[in-house]
């Protein structure tokens, strides 16, 4: 299991770019940028080095926690899984890249790619000096065709990415990366009704062409959530001085909202079912949402069997239900 919050090293290489910079025009420029993020517009605002930096200290925290809680879920359904190679696509800032270095230690090849070169220079500066990412390749341009190129890798990343992308391009983009994928794809959107149905149709393709859920589902039918409800988790992260600082925030957390789904190659053993929402713990019992290889249920334990009353008091939003060995 990984922390949801950034490693020393990152914070403290965002921390020192920061360094004798206004704050105000930073934070001014994170302010118009998660406007546009707001509006429905997407990483095309970022374009200088203070760009970049403003959308690093906003954001990167956030969407590191939220891949840090993708990829712990991962971990614990396949916990002898050791990707050697990493290919992060739309990998912006490296985010997705640093969470995937703490959590594989048998991580010794990173492939990036993303068409911004402001996030690229950023990604670069705060990631080159570390010994981690020696020989890490960054490329830069389109997604489709920088993926082409690419080799393929045992764990594809796409973090924050297809919704970005035009929704005439997002098939074939995440055909592009199911094909690049040796063994696991990892795909991550905000936990919204959009991204939640982003997440969904991606699902639905790649079973399609063979491919088998890991997490958050635990089976491969229909995805049994009836609109208004949708499927997302979230994440709760410490705010450092400097990001409270870029965001006018004066809470020293934040809670982030994601969905996303892992695909795999290979056979899946376990099939956990999972909490859909937080449990309610109330007088008599605590009750949980449960998605289960057999659709969606409610179950409830009373106060009265104490033993599984105290083990449900652990129970999180977004846990698997793992058997007991
Ligand atoms: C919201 S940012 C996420 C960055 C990073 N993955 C993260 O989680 O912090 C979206 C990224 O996707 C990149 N992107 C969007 N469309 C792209 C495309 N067609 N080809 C390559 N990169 C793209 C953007 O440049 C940006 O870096």
């Amino acid at each position: 299991m990984i922390a949801p919050d950034l490693p020393a090293e990152l914070k403290g290489a965002l921390d020192a770019k920061l360094e004798g910079l206004p704050r105000s025009d930073v934070a001014t420029r994170a302010a118009a940028i998660s406007r546009t993020y707001r509006e429905g517009g997407g990483s095309g605002a970022i374009k200088s080095a203070t760009d970049a930096l403003a959308y690093a200290l906003a954001r990167m925290p956030a969407t590191y926690a939220a891949v840090a809680a993708c990829l712990n879920a991962l971990c614990e359904i396949r916990p002898g899984f050791a990707p050697k190679t990493l290919l992060d696509v739309g990998a912006g800032p490296g985010t997705a890249t640093s969470a995937v270095a703490e959590a594989f230690s048998s991580l010794g090849s990173f492939a990036l790619l993303d068409a911004n070169p402001a996030l690229r220079t950023l990604a670069l500066d705060l990631l080159g000096d570390n010994p981690r990412f020696h020989g890490l390749n960054y490329e830069s341009g389109d997604a489709r065709s920088a993926l082409a190129k690419a080799e393929p890798a045992d764990l594809v990343i796409a973090s924050y990415l297809i919704g970005e992308l035009r929704e005439t391009e997002r098939k074939s983009l995440v055909e592009a990366m199911w094909d690049k994928t040796r063994d696991t794809l990892l795909i991550v959107e905000p936990g919204t009704p959009a991204g939640y149905a982003r997440i969904l149709n991606a699902r639905t393709q790649l079973i399609a062409a063979g491919a088998q859920v890991l997490a958050p589902c635990p089976h491969d039918n229909a995805c049994p959530l009836q609109a208004p409800d949708w499927c997302h988790f979230s994440q709760r992260l410490a705010r450092s001085r400097a990001h409270r600082q870029v965001k006018g925030a004066d809470v020293p957390f934040e809670d982030e909202r994601f969905a996303y789904v892992v695909l795999t190659r290979e056979p899946v053993a376990a099939r956990p079912s999972r909490i859909l929402a937080q449990p309610v713990v109330g007088k008599a019992e605590i009750s949980a949402k449960l998605c289960t290889p057999d659709g969606v249920t409610i179950v409830k334990v009373p106060r009265r069997d104490k033993a599984a009353y105290a083990g449900a008091r652990h129970w999180r939003w977004g846990d698997a239900m793992m058997e007991k060995s």
